[in-house]
């Protein structure tokens, strides 16, 4: 048996910053995790790396076991653990990689959960199933239409695509804060294949989509988008992986329904909630840090005539807090799947 590769930086990740960043602010937009809406395609994993992915992502094991269909998507490739996809998961915990999907995003990212990484959606060719079956494991070049003719009606049908009729995947909002969509095949000759952003002004903009190995960081949770169709190539393979902002005390508005359908049950009511619980419990524990350093600033002195002291707590600012955390508990509950 072949041993399995292990993710090295120096071989597996080629990042270079995005040149150009699409801000919120560009896109009309108020809210967000961060200033940045989306980027242009910028290099993450060299032609090793994405082999080395495509080698798991294209597995039996992961094809048989691991697999799913939904009205998203025809067939999607998700949760599937550490030891069936162990370089998949050691991409996505590794330190270099977060960090660089964290500075293209400009706001420290961490997975949302274990389930979530590395999600594929596979594009169908007209072999179905069976054609990603005998896909080949490197990302082989794809040979443009036979005519410029051919090239022409391509353009043509992808220019006329806004994202609001007959497309790939039509306008809506991500699960999740932050969305890393990473390319797995060599796709040079693509035509279309863009992401269309609806801005707060009612514009649609169109964000380039990335080739091989480059990937684009969009705030999916905060911007409405649409995968517009792609055409010239038969084979597209793009891996998803999704994000919340590090630091516990920023907002997440995660919610679950476009997860249920292509997830198992109790799967993803352990991973949920125990994503859940800790995030509050880490947010829980900073504010009561902060509660005792303001009690300890104010010395000894504070409460010697036992009248009480100096107010700690703001009631009106402290209430508001906790009706957000028990937003935060309520939504937990009624994402769950039952
Ligand atoms: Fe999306």
């Amino acid at each position: 048996m072949r041993a399995p590769v292990v993710f090295d930086p120096a071989v597996h990740l080629c990042y270079q910053p995005p040149e150009k960043v699409i801000t919120m602010q560009e896109l009309a937009l108020d809210g967000g995790i961060s200033p940045i809406g989306v980027t242009a395609p910028f290099p993450l994993l060299t032609r090793e790396g994405v082999t080395e992915l495509r080698r798991e992502i294209l597995s039996e094991d992961v094809l048989d076991r691991y697999t799913v269909s939904s009205y998203i998507s025809a067939f999607q490739g998700r949760e599937f653990p550490k030891d069936v996809a162990p370089f998949v998961h050691a991409v996505w915990s590794s330190p270099e990689v977060l960090r660089a999907v964290s500075e293209a995003a400009g706001v420290e990212l961490v997975p949302i959960m274990d389930l979530e990484v590395g999600h594929v959606n596979y594009q169908l060719g007209n072999e179905g199933r069976e054609g990603v079956r005998r896909t080949s494991i490197s990302p082989e070049p794809q040979s443009p239409s036979e005519t410029p003719e051919a090239r022409q009606v391509a353009q043509a049908l992808a220019d006329a695509d806004n994202g609001e009729g007959d497309t790939n995947v039509c306008f809506h909002r991500d699960a999740y804060p932050f969305v890393c969509v990473l390319m797995l095949s060599d796709c040079e000759n693509m035509i279309g294949g863009e992401t269309a952003l609806r801005t707060g002004d009612g514009r649609i903009v169109k964000a380039r989509g990335p080739n091989v190995g480059s990937c684009v960081v969009m705030q999916g949770r905060h911007i409405e988008h649409a995968a517009l169709k792609a055409y010239n190539v038969s084979e597209r393979i793009t891996m998803v992986t999704s994000f919340r902002a590090k630091d516990p005390m920023i907002h997440d508005g995660s919610v679950l329904p476009s997860i249920h359908p292509i997830s198992k049950k109790h799967r993803l009511n352990y991973q949920w909630t125990l994503y859940r619980m800790k995030l509050l419990a880490e947010r829980f524990s900073i504010v009561a840090q902060e509660l005792e350093r303001k009690k300890a600033l104010l010395g000894e002195e504070d409460d010697r005539d036992g009248t009480g002291g100096s107010e700690i707590v703001n009631v009106d600012s402290m209430s508001k807090w906790l009706d957000e955390q028990a937003a935060y508990l309520m939504t937990t509950r009624t994402e769950f799947m039952v």
